[in-house]
């Protein structure tokens, strides 16, 4: 990582977790034990990839990053709900997630369940706070909440997750041709719908037009399959400390990019998936230096 991504993201992170703990304090009606859950899986120490994409994106269309923060929150509660979830015993049954015990292992599976419930919730009360609070018109409050809506759900994120579930123990039974395919289109949608969906988030805040969001939307899809390619090496070859979980991929039998083509045949499919991200950006000129800094670190990243 550049000294200029890392003082990029350490901002954005310090900025980002204010905003958290704002949107996640006590409040008379707020249940203290659902609230600890959520927060626990919160600040465990992510990475605050989809924050920074959401503030990249915005700064990148010519919004101030500090506007988009609630949004840039937003991005991130759906984020860790869907990990809380993605560890549960009925999915992929996880003890260790950001180098601590599990929501599930901690506050037991019932808990897990609702404080995802409360994060995906509160995410879109954010969202709808930010469109207030920038007084954005009708229409384009509610195109961001389409657009966050539609990358965590059944055509995004919770669809590619079912997918997922459905191919473990696949990859013989399909052949190479059809798993590829399938695999693809499981890792566009588990991972890269809301990955693009956080840079159309930020572009929309900032009012950008169609054919600049549509070119932060394909640089997200390209960037977000890289990453969950980049996830699927690291499960096998990753340093576990470093990472903070134990990779279970192998054990589930789970449908990969290390299965289907071996560490290095997958880590030439992310790199030109990288590739394809720089070109995605070429109309932002110098603007979009932070976006060009995070192609290359979600493939060459160690966490
Ligand atoms: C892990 O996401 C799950 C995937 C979608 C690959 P991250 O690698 O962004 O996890 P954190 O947020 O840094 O813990
Ligand atoms: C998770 O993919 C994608 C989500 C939507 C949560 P993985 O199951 O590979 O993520 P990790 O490896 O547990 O973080
Ligand atoms: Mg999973
Ligand atoms: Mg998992
Ligand atoms: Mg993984």
């Amino acid at each position: 990582m550049t000294p200029a991504l890392a003082r990029a993201l350490e901002r954005n992170t310090a900025l980002v977790d204010g905003t958290l703990d704002r949107l996640l304090a006590p409040t008379s009606d707020f249940p203290e034990t659902v609230r600890k859950a959520m927060r626990y899986s919160l600040f465990a120490g992510g990475k605050r990839l989809r924050p920074t994409l959401v503030l990249a994106a915005a700064e990148c269309c010519g919004l101030s990053p500090r506007r988009a923060l609630k949004t840039a929150a937003a991005l991130e509660m759906i984020h860790t709900y869907s990990l809380i979830h993605d560890d549960l015993p009925a999915m992929d049954d996880d003890d260790l997630r950001r180098g601590k015990p599990t929501n599930h292992k901690v506050f037991g599976e019932a808990l897990a369940i609702l404080a995802g419930d409360g994060l995906l919730t509160k995410a879109f009360e954010a969202a709808a706070e930010n469109a207030a609070d920038l007084r954005l018109e009708g229409r384009r409050a509610a195109e961001l909440v389409r657009v966050v809506a539609l990358g965590a759900g059944v055509e995004g994120m919770v669809g590619g997750q079912v997918a997922d579930l459905a191919a473990e123990g696949q990859a013989r039974r399909l052949g190479k041709t059809a798993a590829a395919r399938a695999l693809e289109a499981v890792h566009r949608r588990k991972t890269g719908a809301l990955i693009a969906a956080s840079l159309d988030a930020g572009a929309i805040l900032a009012g950008a037009s169609a054919p600049r969001r549509a070119a932060l939307r394909a640089y997200g899809e390209s960037v977000g399959l890289a990453f969950q390619i980049a996830d699927d090496v690291l499960d096998v070859v990753g340093d576990k400390a470093k990472l903070g979980k134990r990779g279970s991929d192998r054990d589930n039998g789970k449908l990969t990019y290390v299965a289907l083509y071996g560490v290095d045949g997958a880590r030439a499919k992310a790199r030109a998936l990288a590739e394809m991200a720089h070109a995605q950006l070429k109309s932002f000129g110098r603007r979009a230096a932070v976006l060009h800094e995070l192609a290359d670190y979600v493939i060459e990243r160690e966490k």
